[in-house]
């Protein structure tokens, strides 16, 4: 729907070095999604969403994640995509392809912060790991982002891989709030919020 954001050469450079699980078929891609290949798309989201809260991720659900809570969490986003509450991206194994990452922008904020967005749910799958699709994804939702004329990105996460990410693409560290969320295990865990300003 919207342009794509391939992973730069030098990060395909060293795909190719850290293959050990999968092997992505073509460049990987980044680009967003639309309410109806939204849903068109869900068993796919589903795939991604369920794989990274079995693998521990805090990401709002609890394990196990079933298909169907899966699934009806995809058609919300998809029902905010078409209201234009929320940007949708996905990183794909080349245009159409297996869907290996994603991550969510939310526009809509109270009528005071117009000039705010949050990132949510950065997803890559766990075979995808460590190729640069996690800072593609943030590349591109930082680009949706001035697209929308958005100046300042906030997020909160509680991995520590995604907060060097972070820290690479950029982002200030605000601090942690401790015992903010459980993980998917039941385990307590502490929340850490970052900002960006983007122009
Ligand atoms: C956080 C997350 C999105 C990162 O995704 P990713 O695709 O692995 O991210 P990247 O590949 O860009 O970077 C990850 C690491 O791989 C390294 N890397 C990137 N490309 C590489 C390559 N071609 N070869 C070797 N290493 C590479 C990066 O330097 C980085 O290293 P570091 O963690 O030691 O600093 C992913 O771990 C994830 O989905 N986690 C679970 C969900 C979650 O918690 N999301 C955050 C919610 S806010």
């Amino acid at each position: 729907m919207v342009s794509g954001f391939a992973v730069s050469k030098h990060e395909k450079g060293r795909e190719s070095r850290a293959a050990t699980d999968l092997v992505l078929a073509h460049p990987v891609l980044v680009r967003r999604l639309g309410k109806e290949e939204a849903l068109a798309r869900i068993p796919a989201l589903s795939d991604v969403l369920i794989n990274c809260v079995h693998g521990g991720a805090s990401v709002s659900f609890m394990a196990p994640l079933s298909r169907e809570r899966a699934d009806a969490f995809w058609r919300s986003v998809a029902e905010d995509v078409a209201a234009g509450g929320r940007a949708l991206l996905v990183a794909e194994d080349g245009p159409g392809g297996e869907i290996v990452g994603t991550v969510q922008l939310v526009l809509a904020q109270p009528e005071n912060q117009p000039h705010r967005a949050d990132v949510s749910k950065m997803l890559v799958r766990r075979s995808a790991r460590r190729r640069g699709i996690g800072a593609a994804l943030m590349r591109a939702v930082e680009d949706a982002a001035r697209q929308a004329a958005k100046t300042l990105l906030v997020l909160d996460t509680a991995s520590d891989e995604a907060e060097r990410l972070y820290a690479r693409s950029g982002w200030a560290r605000v601090g942690a709030v401790p015992g903010y969320a459980l993980l998917p295990d039941g385990r307590p865990c502490d929340t850490v919020y970052y900002y960006k300003q983007i122009g």
